[in-house]
């Protein structure tokens, strides 16, 4: 650190790039390095954003990287097979870890971060766009406030069709990339999945079994949460199902229920009358849900990424287009990580709660591959 500012390195230039602005922008951070083995990925990123940027190194060997002691923290956005490697090569290089979704792939590699962060005392934080989203950030403040009433059942799901995204994607077990559909539901309710029953569903191509040995394109699960009287259901589809992307949250409570399995955004349906007492059933009101923008929670220089468009009206000739991706999550992920450092804390989504959002959806396919059958899911405080 320096003067109390982070120095901070991003590994991975496909969707991390829309992470580098941002951590330029920070307030907490000084110095941003970039790590991509690819060069024609490094030289069309700086062709592009060294007008509004600056970067201070650009490196093509992570382990190097990790021996620059300057460096304070990584925000891992590679490959999936790497993230579990790479997060505890961070952490036992003694620096903070960031890690784009998923923590890990196996139980084993999730217990193995769990215990790097125990034992390097860094922060570890998973970042999970879903628990950061405008509808989200909006649903989570009026359960708060009760105006959902019980929270009766929650449902989650993520479609998405991975035809042809890089190899690792090829078969990939659809509940491995279960987060985005999981995490919303535990992250409300503050809970975790304790078990799960899943079932496989449908026939997966051939040649899209060979890497994962998964036979099956989409996958459904129901989960028991530890502490919580609502059941979670999670549908996750990955290939062959003509379903356009989506990722939703629907809860279900007693006086409001969320509707959000849309790729429109979600609907808010609200209990009407009940005066009634012999009314047979009571009738409910239902409008889309709107959700506001929520850069107003943000420091003023990374505020603007929450939106799609134009910013930094100081500076014109430094105005670029920013993505706002998915709902306005990303600055909010950068901010409460870099925070989290600075203020010496735990981070919102700690080694812990990532691996209960992470675990949650290996045993789910763990499930389906013994046809459904239940599964304990471990809790790794213990
Ligand atoms: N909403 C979300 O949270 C969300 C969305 C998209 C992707 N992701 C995650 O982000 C990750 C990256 O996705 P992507 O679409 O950019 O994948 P990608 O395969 O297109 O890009 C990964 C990048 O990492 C680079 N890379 C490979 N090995 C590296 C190493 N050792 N060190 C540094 N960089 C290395 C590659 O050259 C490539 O540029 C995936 O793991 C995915 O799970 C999360």
């Amino acid at each position: 650190m320096k003067d109390g500012k982070l120095k901070v390195a991003l590994a991975g230039l496909g969707f991390g790039k829309a992470f580098v602005p941002i951590w330029c922008k920070h307030p907490d951070v000084y110095e941003v390095d970039i790590i991509e083995p690819d060069e024609k990925r490094i030289a069309e990123f700086l062709n592009y954003w060294s007008k509004y940027i600056t970067i201070n190194k650009c490196w093509k060997s992570f382990g190097e990287t990790l021996e620059d002691k300057t460096i304070d923290a990584v925000h891992i956005v590679t490959p999936i097979p790497l993230h579990a490697k790479q997060a505890v090569a961070v952490l036992n290089a003694g620096k903070h870890c960031a890690s784009t979704v998923p923590m890990a792939t196996s139980l084993e590699d999730i217990q193995a971060i769990v215990d790097a962060q125990r034992k390097s005392g860094k922060n570890y934080m998973m970042m999970e766009t879903a628990v950061y989203t405008y509808p989200f950030l909006k649903i989570k403040q009026d359960v708060k406030d009760g105006l959902f009433g019980g929270i009766q059942l929650l449902r989650g799901c993520h479609y998405q069709d991975m035809e042809n995204w890089p190899p690792y994607w090829k078969g990939l077990p659809p509940m491995w990339y279960g987060t985005h559909a999981i995490s919303t539901s535990l992250a409300l309710t503050g809970c975790r999945a304790c078990e799960v029953h899943c079932y496989g569903s449908g026939v997966m191509r051939e040649d899209l079994q060979t890497l994962y040995h998964n036979p099956y394109p989409a996958e459904t699960a129901i989960f028991r949460l530890e502490n919580h009287p609502a059941a979670l259901e999670v549908t996750r589809t990955l290939f062959q199902t003509a379903r356009s992307y989506c990722e939703g949250l629907s809860v279900y409570g007693e006086k409001r229920t969320i509707d959000w399995s849309y790729g429109d955004g979600p609907d808010c349906y609200e209990l009407l009358d009940t005066s009634n007492p012999k009314a047979f059933g009571y009738p409910t009101y239902k409008e889309p849900f709107k959700a506001p923008d929520t850069g107003w929670m943000l420091p003023k220089e990374i505020a603007p990424f929450t939106r799609s468009g134009k910013y930094d009206d100081l500076n014109p000739s430094t105005t670029f287009e920013v993505s706002g991706g998915h709902h306005g999550s990303h600055p909010h992920l950068v901010h409460e990580f870099a925070r989290s450092i600075i203020e010496n804390r735990r981070p919102a989504i700690d080694a812990y709660t990532a691996a209960d959002w992470t675990a949650a959806g290996i045993c789910a396919h763990e499930s389906a591959m013994r046809n459904g059958e239940l599964v304990k899911i471990p809790d790794f405080r213990k």
